[in-house]
């Protein structure tokens, strides 16, 4: 119960009518150490390429990868997330080349510890949606993504690109008994530093287009992931996703997409009190960077999303918009 004065003695405005009063009874701040920024890598030399359903975000060539670290380490993003566009010759039924340690991610993940060693965390998707020419994160057999044979595929996956030198592994497939699983499996081959960020709560979302756009899987998959992904019309399932996650050794987990599901942020934060990292996913961004270059709304908006996060109780955001927005608001 909160007690609280009564009009005419209390008047709420009061402490709203300066800037520094304001700033004095503010509850939640938004600095760089709360963001985390998804990379979009593809094959190749000196490319920057645009990805038309996501305006401002675009895939690097390796090389090219330099340019977007310094800036993350300028304005103190601690981690960025890694994720391939990989050439559709190199897509089979299997998802093989994601066990190729000479893939893509391999050779980012690379690239950048021996540039940059531990000033900046670096993260990769552990599914294997970017590179199965199905476009699903597991193994079809008979129109099933059959569960205990992707996640062996997966704790190899995660060692693989653990053993590159990748902080922080993040299944992002939704197959049961992965996090236990690629746990065992990393402390089997001495990688028991390598920390784990259960994507534990995903929904089957249409807010992932422009991702699946920029990673080149949006044509190739058939049917939707609902089999695997959890219906977005329950909550309290996402509790025992959660639970049964923390109890396989997760470190952190992840609530995903972001701002349609703030109730479950806060219903994860309120019952476990571990971090919880908020996906601002692709089509959330896609629809505000649209809306302000029309001048539908105000760039400001931006950070009032963000702040609805830390609202909701989230120590951290995956957002697009990490690298092109100043925090003095
Ligand atoms: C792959 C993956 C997806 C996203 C992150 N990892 C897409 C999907 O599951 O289909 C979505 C991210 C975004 O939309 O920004 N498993």
């Amino acid at each position: 119960m909160i007690i609280t004065g009564k009009y005419p003695n209390l008047r709420m405005r009061r402490s709203r009518k300066t800037d520094w009063s304001r700033r004095l009874v503010q509850e939640n701040n938004l600095s760089y150490n709360d963001l985390i920024l998804p990379v979009f890598i593809t094959d190749g030399s000196n490319k920057k390429i645009s990805i038309k359903t996501m305006p401002g975000v675009y895939r690097y060539s390796i090389d090219r990868l330099g340019h977007i670290v310094d800036k993350s380490l300028k304005k103190k993003i601690p981690m960025i997330a890694i994720f391939p566009q990989t050439n559709s010759k190199l897509k089979d039924s299997t998802g093989s080349e994601a066990l190729n340690d000479n893939n893509l991610v391999c050779r980012a993940i690379k690239y950048i510890k021996k540039k940059y060693k531990n000033e900046i965390g670096i993260m990769c998707d552990v599914a294997l949606d970017p590179y199965t020419s199905h476009g699903h994160d597991g193994l079809l057999k008979n129109k099933n993504i059959v569960n205990d044979e992707t996640v062996d595929v997966l704790v190899q996956q995660s060692i693989l690109q653990a053993s590159m030198g990748c902080d922080v592994i993040a299944p992002s497939d939704m197959m049961d008994g992965r996090i236990g699983k690629i746990r065992s499996g990393l402390d089997k081959y001495n990688l028991k530093d390598v920390q784990i960020i259960s994507y534990a709560v995903k929904y089957a979302s249409s807010y992932y287009g422009p991702f699946r756009d920029a990673v080149g899987s949006k044509g190739a998959l058939k049917g939707d992931k609902k089999t695997y992904q959890m219906d977005f019309k329950n909550s309290d399932e996402a509790l025992r996703e959660v639970a049964l996650d923390i109890k396989e050794g997760a470190d952190m987990v992840m609530v995903k997409p972001g701002m349609p599901y703030l109730d479950v942020i806060k219903n994860v934060k309120d019952k476990f009190k571990i971090p919880v990292i908020a996906y601002q996913v692709s089509g959330e961004y896609s629809l505000i960077k649209n809306a302000i270059s029309k001048k539908i709304i105000d760039k400001k908006s931006i950070y009032e999303t963000l702040m609805s996060f830390k609202r909701a109780g989230a120590n951290a955001i995956v957002s697009y918009f990490a690298d092109q927005i100043d925090l003095d608001f």
